[in-house]
C-alpha cells in the first residue's frame, strides 16, 4: 500500500511536461556516445572486413564486407572523442542538470554500440540476409542492446543512478527515428548505398 503510493507519486511527479522534455534531453545525452559511432563507422569505414573475408561453417560470411577494421576502430574513436567533448562541455558550463558521464561509461556506449553492430551481422549472415539488407528491429535497435547489455555488466551502478524509466522509453522511440533520418541523410549524401 505504502510502496505503492510512493510509487503513484513519483509518476505523478515525473509527467510533467517539463519532465518529459528533459528526460528526451537526458536520454539524447548519454545515447549520443553511442548513436555517432554507427554513423562514423559509416563515413569513414571501408578497408580490411573484420572477418578477412572467411566463410562460417554455413558457407555464408562470418560479418560480411559492411563490417571493418577502420569502420570499427575510428566509429570508436568517435564515440569516445565526442563523449569527453560532452563530459568537458558540461564541467566547463556547469551543466550539472544534464547526466553526467564518465570517461569509462563513454568507452563502454562507444565500444557496445559497434560490437552490438558487430554482433547483429553475426546473426544477420546466419539467416541468410545479404550485407545491406534491411532487418527490421534488429538494425535499428543493435547498438542501443549492445550499448546497454555492456554497461549493465560493466556500469550497473551507473545506469541505476542516471538511467530513469522515462529516458528509457525516449530511448526506445527516439532510436528508430533518428536512424531512419540519419541513414536517409547518408543514402543522399552517398555515404550509404541503401536509405536504411
Ligand atoms: N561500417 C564499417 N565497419 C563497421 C560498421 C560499419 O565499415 N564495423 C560501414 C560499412 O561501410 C557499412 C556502413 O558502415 O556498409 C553501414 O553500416 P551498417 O548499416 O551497420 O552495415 P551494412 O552494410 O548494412 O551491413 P549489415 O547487413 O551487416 O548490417
Ligand atoms: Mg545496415
Amino acid at each position: 500500500m505504502l510502496i505503492s503510493a510512493v510509487y503513484y507519486r513519483y509518476w505523478e511527479i515525473s509527467i510533467s511536461p517539463d519532465f518529459v522534455l528533459f528526460s528526451l534531453v537526458s536520454a539524447l545525452w548519454i545515447m549520443l556516445p553511442a548513436y555517432l559511432p554507427n554513423s562514423a563507422a559509416a563515413v569513414l569505414g571501408g578497408g580490411r572486413p573484420i572477418d578477412g573475408g572467411r566463410k562460417y561453417r554455413d558457407g555464408k560470411r562470418i560479418f560480411g564486407d559492411g563490417k571493418t577494421w577502420r569502420g570499427l576502430v575510428l566509429g570508436i574513436g568517435a564515440g569516445i572523442f565526442i563523449g569527453s567533448v560532452q563530459i568537458g562541455v558540461r564541467d566547463v558550463f556547469g551543466l550539472l542538470v544534464l547526466p553526467e558521464l564518465t570517461f569509462p561509461v563513454v568507452v563502454i556506449l562507444a565500444v557496445g554500440a559497434l560490437l552490438g553492430d558487430l554482433v547483429k551481422s553475426f546473426f544477420k549472415r546466419r539467416i541468410g540476409k545479404e550485407r545491406g539488407a534491411e532487418w527490421l528491429i534488429a538494425d535499428q535497435y543493435d547498438f542501443v542492446v549492445g550499448a546497454f547489455v555492456l554497461l549493465l555488466i560493466l556500469e550497473y551502478g551507473w545506469v541505476m543512478a542516471t538511467v530513469t524509466p522515462l529516458m528509457v522509453v525516449w530511448i526506445i522511440i527516439m532510436t528508430p527515428l533518428l536512424h531512419r533520418v540519419v541513414n536517409i541523410i547518408g543514402y543522399l549524401a552517398g555515404v550509404k548505398d541503401v536509405p536504411w
